[in-house]
């Protein structure tokens, strides 16, 4: 998976393109190059099998790099098969070296083009850009585009291919299906990006381009085909607020992320809560009135599914509404069977993730009623389901998801209240959790509070090399978020069941060193959780506590954290903050890089 951005015009775009990179970094960070062409159509490119800062330095020494050149291209890639080497780094060139080719996607038929292509040319690389350089050779005809169309024909999904002939070095051809891809023009100059928050910082406006559609860049000019005929695409204004910024005095990104839930969450609440009348007020969930909807079927990956999977306790516990959710990778292996009273909701904060946009298109194809819950403003997600709501989280840049999780209940928890109040179930019950709700926004302030005794814990529990995380109820999920953002992270393994399993099997596991992280606030299950830990402590095993009431017993447990006391649907929020901290003081105390943790993009755009 890779980032890419290109420039055609009469200046030097060292400087914007190194800018543009340094954006992205955070989503694709194993290995980046810029490559760019001179009048006399000789290609210079620069490759680094590390990060940005590297290769920004060994550009700017290069006295060819100062020069102004018609075309550039800058890419960042984040390797999904291939080994991170400089031969596998882009750009990849046909055989007579005509061809420059750069690639974000995968090409699934790679393999087979390979074995047909071997027969005349010869490889250097493993990756499967440098069959699409040498298929371009073999099929060369006339000109780029026309070839380009030929070439399309050949490929199975997903792409967003550009590509350069050095006989015509003003022009690149750049073909697109699923990838993204946008264009900018401004003052005679043509920037292309396939992420908008690379270029949301200095364009106005922007093209996006649709799948099977084709451009053509010449002389700082461009032209869209799709189907040999050339179209007039919609310009949009380009109202992104992105923000990078600074780290101020926070050690991370991902921390200055964690510190903003609050802040996040009175965002969400703002416009659909009026808490003067405590009634739910949104032009969004009013349409759902119209529907006659009996089950709700959340489709989402990982984090966004943990999200899912609490809503799904909102749904039944408030609305008396069934739900159910369903991880997207085996949503795509299942059988589909549709239900015209279920509510299909896709839950993603990118919109970019694969399997969630494939299991969207499943679901539109036998005509499900499709919901979606996104944080990109500017997603074609918009246009492609039949409603949708922001979570209004803010960009979230690092690779762990945190603020945005947060925002993902916050929004189906009002849905989950809205439906319940819609019943009239119990009104006022109804208005005494919105009053609860006002207050979360503090509470989590005062959990937030809690991090130099979570930091000076996480020393203590960053020397064990697994560790339990036990729940019941509404904070299974919660609980399963948690141990996801330890394991990605800070790379401790952890494990994750109800306190009620124990004795099914985990207390097999049973030893001093494996020990339990227990979140157990006041409430109906919190005896229960007392009675199986009680298990765990007569074998001596290590506990933390999670807890909104101090219990005086040391026998129950080795350390605590004590969050806010608040409803027990909203102890998912308070619970999730205080973990978050916890696994990326794990991270810290153990030297791991938490805003780029090992192996990981941002996005995850291919199978
Ligand atoms: C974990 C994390 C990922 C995402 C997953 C789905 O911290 O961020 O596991 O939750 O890749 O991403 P979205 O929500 O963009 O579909």
């Amino acid at each position: 998976m890779c980032w890419i951005f290109a420039y055609n015009g009469k200046k030097n775009s060292l400087p914007l393109l190194i800018d543009g990179l340094r954006t992205l970094e955070y989503r694709w960070y194993d290995s980046a190059w810029i490559m760019w062409v001179n009048k006399d159509w000789k290609v210079f490119y620069k490759k680094a099998v590390w990060r940005v800062s590297v290769l920004a330095t060994e550009v700017e020494n290069d006295e060819e790099s100062k020069n102004d050149y018609t075309t550039w291209i800058a890419h960042t890639r984040w390797a999904t098969h291939w080994t991170v080497t400089k031969n596998n780094t882009h750009p990849h060139h046909s055989e007579n070296n005509r061809f420059y080719v750069v690639h974000n996607g995968i090409i699934e038929n790679y393999k087979e083009l390979k074995t047909e292509l071997e027969k005349k040319y010869k490889f250097y690389s493993e990756t499967d850009t440098e069959v699409i350089a040498k298929l371009i050779e073999d099929l060369f005809e006339k000109d780029l585009k026309t070839t380009m169309q030929k070439v399309s024909k050949r490929l199975v999904w997903a792409y967003s291919v550009a590509v350069v002939d050095i006989e015509n070095p003003d022009t690149i051809v750049w073909i697109k299906l699923w990838s993204p891809l946008i264009i900018w023009e401004w003052d005679s100059e043509i920037f292309i990006s396939s992420d908008v928050n690379a270029l949301s910082s200095i364009a106005h406006s922007y093209v996006r381009l649709e799948d099977n559609e084709m451009v053509v860049i010449k002389n700082a000019k461009y032209q869209v085909f799709a189907s040999w005929k050339a179209l007039e695409k919609e310009v949009e204004n380009m109202d992104i607020d992105y923000d990078t910024g600074e780290l101020w005095d926070f050690s991370s990104f991902t921390e200055k992320e964690i510190f903003e839930i609050p802040t996040v969450l009175e965002n969400t609440f703002k416009w659909r809560i009026d808490f003067e009348s405590k009634m739910v007020n949104n032009e969004t969930i009013n349409e759902l009135n119209e529907l006659d909807i009996d089950k709700i079927e959340i489709i989402a990956s990982w984090s966004s599914y943990y999200a899912g999977y609490m809503w799904c306790y909102y749904f039944k516990e408030l609305a008396n509404i069934s739900a159910q959710v369903t991880i997207s990778s085996e949503f795509l292996c299942d059988t589909f069977i549709p239900s015209k009273k279920t509510l299909y909701v896709f839950l993603s904060q990118s919109w970019e993730t694969a399997d969630v946009r494939e299991s969207l298109k499943i679901v539109k194809a036998k005509w499900g009623l499709t919901f979606w819950v996104v944080n990109v403003v500017w997603s074609t997600i918009a246009k492609l389901t039949d409603m949708w709501m922001f979570s209004h989280a803010g960009i979230e840049v690092w690779v762990a998801s945190t603020k945005n999780v947060i925002a993902q209940v916050a929004v189906m928890l009002i849905m989950a209240i809205w439906m319940w109040m819609k019943k009239d179930l119990q009104p006022s019950k109804a208005r005494a959790l919105i009053e609860e709700i006002w207050d979360l926004p503090n509470k989590l302030n005062k959990t937030l509070t809690n991090w130099p005794k979570i930091k000076e814990l996480a020393k203590k529990y960053s020397k064990y090399k697994s560790m339990f995380m036990l729940w019941r109820n509404v904070l299974f999920p919660a609980a399963w978020e948690c141990s996801l953002k330890c394991k990605e992270l800070s790379y401790i393994h952890t494990e994750c069941y109800s306190t009620w399993e124990l004795k099914h099997w985990p207390l097999a596991l049973v030893w001093p060193d494996f020990p339990c992280v227990v979140l157990n606030p006041t409430g109906r299950f919190y005896s229960k959780n007392v009675s199986n830990i009680k298990e765990v402590r007569a074998r001596k095993w290590t506990v933390l506590w999670i807890i909104t009431e101090w219990e005086n017993d040391p026998d129950l447990y080795d350390d605590v954290i004590e969050v806010p006391k608040t409803d027990t649907l909203l102890t998912p929020f308070t619970m999730m903050v205080s973990m978050y901290l916890f696994a990326m003081n794990l991270a810290e105390t153990l030297g791991r890089d938490v805003d780029k943790p090992r192996n990981l993009a941002k996005s995850v755009t291919v199978e």
